[in-house]
């Protein structure tokens, strides 16, 4: 009898057995039957998710079989739990070293050697080209500098001569300075959340009522919607052309929705320091995961979250990766995190943040309907001198605006009331004609947004569309205009 099938035997015996399990999935990679691996692991951790040795197990089963980021969140599980595991510490520079990025793989290596001096992998030392002394010399050297001369400039010790694995911790301190704030957070029964709800947003009734579906009433009644199987958190995207209200309706979800709301601004996250943006990411989502249940809003996700093939060498490349790790995580822990993002161009976003578990749902935030463009025409026109105004022909003839356009539209017209009342030497308001003259003679800008999507879906094999047939719809009735 093979040794896989003693151990299959073995298992059919006793099917809930941890260390056969873990013995069964090591002899599995040996023979390099990585599905079954995997599947051992998978099934070890399911029975005890802290237990180190199958979590490390499944993390060098799944890195072998090529989900590096798969890997990382299980190494990263284990730091979780135990801050101090050598064995994750080397695992995870395993999976640095595999999406090449041998900053970090280094980092974590001498961060393995300093916490376990036995902890040695000669195959992963070979490729970092660094041995276990020189880290430790490092190490001792880096502590030595910081002890002994502290005012000469721990900045020249550094990034001077002495070069690499310094640099590398500085870079990554364990500890770091908490240096950005959350732009919102509000717990439940916080005032200020109330100010700005649904009722203030006009018409969006369709996107506002996916929004209490797939939102604001799994997370009143979490365990009524467990029971039906259906999912509580994750995350989800909104998008659309800009100036349509994506940002408006993130801010209208902490009124509709009770509990922990923490939104942050992309450029607070944003470090030109190596390594801070990542770091300040994870602390982020740390900061979501210790206030759960929680919805985390993220706005303006194109800035950090473009195709990684177009940036494939720059340091952008890590903070994406980052993010998945980070989504990853929150997946696997089963934390009640809620996860809102917004973007207006959906076709740039590196395709790994679209697959299951990350953001698979999406809400499309269309040109504002009818009511809702009568509503910002009547809140713009508050800050204006106007005449008589014909709403309902207005809003007919603005089809396809977004509040952006509109409020170019109101922007014009006074342009042109004002130098007319110059040229006369007295004033008179803004009259509905002139309202409905400047608009018809505008080009919405969604239309462009519109054009965009559809050449880069025609161009491009795109892994996900975004063109669903209701975007479609509004991308026809755009293009007649
Ligand atoms: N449905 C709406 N109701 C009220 N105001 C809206 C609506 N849609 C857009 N606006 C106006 O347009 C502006 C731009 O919306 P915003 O949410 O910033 O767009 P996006 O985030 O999609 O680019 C808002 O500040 C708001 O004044
Ligand atoms: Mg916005």
């Amino acid at each position: 009898m093979s040794p896989l099938k003693a151990f299959q035997e073995a298992l059919r015996q006793s099917p809930e057995n941890i260390p056969l399990l873990l013995l069964y999935g090591r002899a599995c990679l040996e023979e390099l039957q990585m599905e079954d691996a995997v599947s051992a692991y998978e099934k070890a951790v399911e029975l005890d998710s802290r237990h180190t040795d199958a979590q490390l197990g499944l993390a060098r089963a799944l890195l072998l079989s090529g989900d590096a980021s798969g890997a990382a969140v299980r190494a990263e599980l284990v730091l979780q739990q135990d801050p101090l595991c050598a064995a994750a510490h080397l695992m995870l520079s395993r999976v640095h070293l595999a999406e090449g990025d041998k900053t970090r793989a280094r980092h974590h290596f001498n961060r393995a050697a300093q916490l376990d001096s036995s902890a040695l992998d000669v195959g992963l030392e070979k490729d970092l080209g660094q041995t276990l002394l020189d880290a430790r010399k490092a190490q001792q050297s880096n502590s030595g500098n910081g002890a002994a001369d502290g005012k000469e400039g721990a900045s020249e010790g550094g990034f001077g001569s002495d070069g690499g694995s310094d640099l590398d911790d500085e870079v990554f301190m364990d500890e770091p300075p908490y240096d950005w704030r959350p732009e919102t957070f509000w717990m439940p029964g916080d005032p200020e959340r109330e100010r700005l709800s649904f009722e203030d947003i006009g018409g969006l009734e369709s996107v506002k009522e996916e929004i209490r579906r797939k939102i604001v009433y799994p997370l009143q009644q979490p365990e009524l919607h467990r029971a039906y199987g259906r999912p509580v958190g994750g995350a989800m995207l909104f998008y659309g052309p800009p100036g349509c209200g994506k940002t408006l309706l993130l801010r209208a979800v902490a009124g509709e929705a009770q509990c922990n709301y923490l939104s942050v601004g992309l450029h607070e996250i944003f470090d030109p320091y190596f390594g801070s943006t990542e770091r300040n990411l994870h602390q982020m989502f740390e900061t979501a995961r210790f206030n759960a249940p929680c919805v985390l809003v993220i706005d303006g996700l194109d800035s950090l979250a473009q195709d990684r093939r177009q940036v494939r060498e720059s340091q952008l490349r890590n903070v994406v990766n980052q993010l998945l790790h980070e989504m990853d995580a929150l997946r696997v822990g089963n934390h009640r995190v809620l996860v809102l993002a917004a973007t207006s161009q959906p076709w740039s976003l590196d395709p790994a943040l679209c697959r299951p578990g990350r953001f698979e749902q999406s809400i499309f935030v269309p040109p504002p309907d009818e009511k809702a463009r009568e509503v910002i025409l009547r809140e713009l026109a508050e800050e204006k001198p106007l005449g008589h105004v014909d709403y309902k022909a207005l809003v007919k003839a603005t089809e396809g605006f977004s509040g952006a356009d509109l409020r170019w539209v109101m922007d014009r017209a006074a342009e042109l009331t004002l130098g007319e009342a110059m040229a006369k030497g007295h004033g008179a308001p803004i009259t509905g004609a002139l309202l409905l003259k400047v608009a018809e003679e505008h080009q919405p800008t969604t239309r462009d947004w519109f054009e965009g999507m559809r050449s880069v879906e025609s161009e491009a094999v795109t892994e996900r569309s975004w063109m669903t047939s209701e975007v479609k719809k509004f991308a026809e009735r755009s293009a007649k205009r």
